[in-house]
């Protein structure tokens, strides 16, 4: 199957939010609308990653999500909407608390997790008496959505296992011939996913951090528990939140991750790594900052951004990851980044794509 790819017109430098208009390309998005009711599979851009959608009531084409990325199937979806009334179809309790989350940050970077309707198929939940709902921030995204008339579940559309695509580029290396088609929407702008969000329960809980902060729910909501599971590798127990259990992120390089307090001594220790790597004759690529990316002498550095503008590393973070993947290196090193705002996602990526290789200086 060829996958048809749909031009659009939209933002493209998505750092700087300079508005150009948005020209929606209205006979492809109606076409990939007609598409996802007629039970195929759409690839769509949103402002965290690309998604891979179908529509959410239909278990038939939920399970062509899952087979497409070879996911496996007890891990949950996100069902994406366009307009808040969608919440009541699908949510059997939107609180008081959900509500102020959703009018603070939808559209945007952030799933709430909330009892489920029985309308929704167990596919889509994997079997969870609760529902991951989300409204991205995205014009081509929720002109599909509106277009489709339905809501859409949409994993991010890499394969299983792989870093999430932010360009379609990326989306094709993993998915073609695998689905209808593709909508290009340009790469995205925050560049990782969102902030997973259980409000079952009392505080409300992180259980993936993302797009939107901590810092910035707490703005918000009041105090927000962050799952433990988002911070270490192999945290005993059952992960809340059924995705967080996989490796995740992993390019096919192995990956290091190198983090301290002082930028000094993360570079003068991804620095002795290269050696020690280059000694055992292994290629070696690092996933740098703005600020040391000149200093290593390895295969291959991309640099991910300033460390002072968090928000442009984490949206080259899936990029730079599949870029020195490309470069073929045996061995990623990644520098560490602080554990607050968005470098709270950023450090869940990088411990996730590391795998446990985590060296602190
Ligand atoms: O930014 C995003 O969230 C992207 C774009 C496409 O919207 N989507 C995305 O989907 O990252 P996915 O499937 O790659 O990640 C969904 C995460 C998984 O960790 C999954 O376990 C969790 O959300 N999840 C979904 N439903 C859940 C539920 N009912 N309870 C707990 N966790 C759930
Ligand atoms: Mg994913």
């Amino acid at each position: 199957m060829e996958v048809r790819q749909i031009k659009m017109e939209t933002k493209r430098t998505k750092v700087i939010r300079v508005e150009e208009p948005f020209r929606p390309d209205r006979e492809g998005l109606a076409e990939a609308g007609e598409i996802l009711r007629a039970g195929g599979l759409v690839v769509f851009p949103t402002e965290t990653v690309y998604g891979l959608g179908a529509n959410a009531l239909d278990p038939d084409a939920v399970s062509g999500i899952f087979r497409a990325k070879g996911r496996p199937s007890d891990n949950p979806l996100i069902i994406h909407i366009c307009k808040i009334d969608q919440v009541y179809e699908l949510a059997d309790d939107f609180t008081v608390q959900a509500q102020r989350a959703a009018e603070a940050f939808w559209p945007g970077p952030l799933t709430l997790i909330l009892p489920k309707k029985a309308c929704i198929p167990a596919q889509v939940t994997a079997g969870l008496n609760t529902v991951a709902l989300r409204m991205p921030d995205n014009p081509v995204a929720l002109a599909l959505l509106e277009t489709a008339g339905i809501p859409v579940a949409a994993p991010s559309a890499n394969t299983s296992g792989r870093p999430s695509p932010t360009t379609v580029d990326h989306v094709l290396r993993d998915l073609d011939g695998k689905v209808d088609v593709v909508v290009d929407g340009g790469s995205c702008r925050i560049g990782l996913e969102s902030t997973v969000l259980d409000m079952t329960s009392e505080p409300p809980v992180i259980l993936r951090p993302g797009g939107v902060s901590r810092e910035d729910l707490e703005g918000v909501l009041g105090h927000t528990d962050i799952d433990a599971s988002s911070y270490d590798h192999d945290s005993p127990g059952i992960p809340r939140s059924p995705g967080m259990k996989y490796r995740h992120y992993a390019p096919k390089a192995k990956v290091v991750l190198v983090n301290g307090k002082e930028l000094n001594d993360i570079s003068n220790k991804v620095n002795e790594l290269i050696a020690n790597y280059h000694s055992q004759n292994l290629t070696v690529g690092v996933l740098a900052s703005g600020e040391t990316v000149q200093g290593y002498g390895a295969e291959a550095a991309f640099p991910l951004g300033s460390r002072v503008q968090l928000e442009t590393v984490a949206q080259n973070l899936f990029y730079g990851l599949r870029f020195l993947d490309d470069c073929n290196v045996d061995i990623i090193i990644a520098e560490g980044y602080p554990d607050e705002g968005i470098g709270t996602a950023i450090m869940n990526r990088l411990r996730k794509a590391a795998g446990g290789n985590l060296v602190m200086v």
